[in-house]
């Protein structure tokens, strides 16, 4: 790689300072000094806002400042004439990380996050799939109107790169269908009943102990997880305009050790497939999956299958969760956005 002689300076606001922020706020830290060398990129994260208050320095976070923030040892100010949306607007800086919790009823806060910094002239690199899954094409119109890049990686499959795979590498090639498996919580679950045989409501308990289920574990177990991202999938990569209405759903609250052994007898497997094809059919089922299938991943792994008219199938493996993992989507977002033959003046 051509090493960058000249460096642009990107400023950089987190909104949201919960595991994914602060996972941002990491790695931007541990690479500050390689993006700038290979990217000529300065990134300097000048704000941080979250339920606990405002962070702000125009200078942008130094060294010590930034490792306070791991430790949480962070001086927050609760300024009362200063909400969230004023720092999006008023503090100067070119790309806000939108990492607040995901609302799949209405999209916000999230939504209105998005939209104030587009209008404000930011660039938008977000984690959040409910602005994404409910309102796809409106966030696009407004970026392109106001030159503004959206980018949206951490929302499907975590640090497994597949919108940049699908959009950018791919260029050119007819995506048919994808396949995949999209929430590593259902993939442990069955992958730990079927190695154990031990039965569903046992192995979600321990996956919520070892934290790899939430303690309201209904939105990934239903597939209503994987339905989203099927639906950022359909909306971004297929033009569908779909909602999560269009999505059939089952999830895998019913499936038994006896199912997963009659499976196994049989040289299958049992995983939640999500799937989304050009003409819009949207399903996320339990499915049988032969075991030599590339889909066939364990543990909390993401993989998706994509087919394509000329390169033919190519499937994508990759951690699906994960602070330092949905960062290094964000972060390779970031990149992007000025990584461009444009150079970043977007
Ligand atoms: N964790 C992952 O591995 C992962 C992977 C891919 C995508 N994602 C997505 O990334 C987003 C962040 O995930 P996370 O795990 O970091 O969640 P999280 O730990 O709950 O962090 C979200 C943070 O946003 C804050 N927040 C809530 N409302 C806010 C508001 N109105 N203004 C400013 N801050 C607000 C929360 O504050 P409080 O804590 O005080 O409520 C919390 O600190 C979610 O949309 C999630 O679906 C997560």
């Amino acid at each position: 790689m051509r090493m960058k002689t000249n460096t642009k300076t990107v400023r950089i606001s987190i909104i949201g300072f919960g595991y994914v922020g602060a996972g941002v706020a990491e790695v931007i830290r541990r690479k500050r000094e390689e993006i700038a060398r290979k990217y000529g990129l300065n990134t300097k994260i000048v704000c941080i806002a979250d339920l606990n208050g405002i962070f702000i320095d125009e200078n942008g976070l130094n060294e010590a400042e930034l490792l306070k923030l791991k430790t949480g040892d962070m001086n927050w100010e609760k300024p009362e004439d200063m909400t969230t949306l004023d720092v999006i607007k008023d503090v100067e800086h070119e790309v806000m990380v939108e990492t607040t919790p995901t609302n799949v009823v209405n999209g916000e806060p999230g939504l209105t996050h998005i939209i104030t910094a587009l209008e404000s002239g930011r660039h938008v690199v977000t984690s959040n799939k409910g602005p994404l899954a409910l309102e796809y094409s409106r966030l696009m119109k407004l970026a392109a109107e106001r030159g503004k890049e959206l980018k949206f990686e951490a929302t499907v499959g975590g640090a497994m790169p597949i919108i940049s795979l699908l959009r950018e590498n791919l260029a050119g090639n007819g995506i048919l269908s994808i396949q995949g498996i999209l929430n590593g919580t259902c993939n442990y679950i069955l992958t730990r009943m079927a190695e154990e045989g031990l039965p569903y409501e046992h192995v979600l308990k321990e996956a919520q102990e070892l934290g790899l289920a939430e303690a309201e574990p209904s939105k990934d177990v239903t597939g209503i997880d994987t339905a989203v991202k099927l639906v950022i999938l359909a909306n971004s990569v297929f033009n569908l305009n779909a909602t999560y209405k269009d999505v059939e759903v089952a999830g895998i609250a019913e499936i038994t050790p006896d199912a997963l052994k009659l499976a196994d007898d049989a040289g299958y497997v049992i995983k939640l497939i999500g799937e989304v094809d050009r003409k819009g059919c949207l399903k996320v089922r339990p499915r049988l999956v032969p075991k030599d299938d590339p889909l066939n991943v364990s543990g909390t792994l993401n993989v998706a299958t994509i087919k394509t008219d000329l390169a033919g199938d190519i499937t994508v493996i990759g951690k699906g969760a994960g602070p330092i993992e949905a960062a290094s989507a964000i972060l390779s977002d970031i990149i992007s956005i000025y990584n461009t033959s444009s150079g970043g003046d977007l």
